[in-house]
């Protein structure tokens, strides 16, 4: 009891340590470009202004990312019938756009797949695991499958994506919160490695699980399990 209490509060440490260390990345970087600004009164402000506004989207996105967190942690949110098919689908619809830019397919099949929750937070769980499925892809020519299913009490949501061969030693280190894979293959993706590590809070608050198993092929198989809604005749 007492080492698991000081495995977590060594976790907690941990989290801080690299939330701050990420969050003064873009701080620090906005510091020089004043600087030099300053120094240089004939400095292109035009290339300032964009630069400076770059930093702050990051550190902004990097903000809301760890507030979401906070609040999924702590399962202040109240619960509504959501139906994954539906958050499936319409993350495929945002998705889509970026997908198409980057050459890839998005297939999605499944049937009907009532759960109880956050609309909001299983909805950003599904677009993190799509959104994901693109971005760490094959530089062309992708493929991305979402895939809902009912199971005897239990509903799954499963995002497959075609990408580089992965390692279960690397797959196994995704979750952590900041842990980006070694190699990015769209380098224009500079995400805060964030993602894996909402969806696996979102999952656990609403007594889920996450899973994932690298394709013999390359890519990865995502699968998130949740309580199946109960139905109304078996109360
Ligand atoms: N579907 C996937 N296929 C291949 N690799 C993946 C996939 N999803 C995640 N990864 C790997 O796991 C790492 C962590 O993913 P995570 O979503 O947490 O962070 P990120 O995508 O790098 O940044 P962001 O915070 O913007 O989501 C990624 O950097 C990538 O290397
Ligand atoms: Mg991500």
């Amino acid at each position: 009891m007492l080492a698991r209490l000081e495995a977590h509060v060594a976790e907690q440490q941990r989290f801080a340590a690299n939330a701050s260390h990420e969050l003064r990345t873009p701080l620090a970087i906005a510091q020089t470009l004043l600087e030099v600004a300053r120094k240089d009164p004939h400095h292109d402000t035009g290339e300032l202004v964009e630069r400076l506004h770059a930093m702050n989207t990051r550190a902004i996105d990097l903000t809301e990312a760890l507030l979401l967190l906070s609040r999924t942690d702590r399962r202040s949110f109240t619960r509504e019938p959501v139906d994954l098919s539906l958050t499936a689908e319409q993350a495929m619809e945002t998705l889509l756009p970026l997908a198409e830019k980057s050459g890839i397919t998005i297939e999605t099949t499944g049937a009907k797949a009532p759960t109880t929750g956050s609309p909001a937070l299983l909805q950003q769980l599904t677009t993190n695991l799509v959104h994901n499925a693109v971005v760490h892809n094959l530089p062309e020519q992708g493929t991305v499958w979402v895939t809902t299913s009912v199971h005897a009490g239990t509903v799954e949501l499963t995002v497959e994506n075609t990408g580089a061969t992965l390692t279960p030693q690397l797959v196994a280190t995704f979750v952590e919160p900041f842990q980006r894979g070694s190699e990015r293959i769209r380098t224009d993706h500079a995400g805060v490695g964030l993602g894996l590590a909402i969806v696996a809070s979102i999952a656990q608050a609403h007594d889920g699980t996450l899973t994932l198993t690298p394709r013999p092929g390359g890519g990865l198989r995502v699968t998130v399990q949740l309580p199946a809604a109960a139905s109304r005749t078996a109360r």
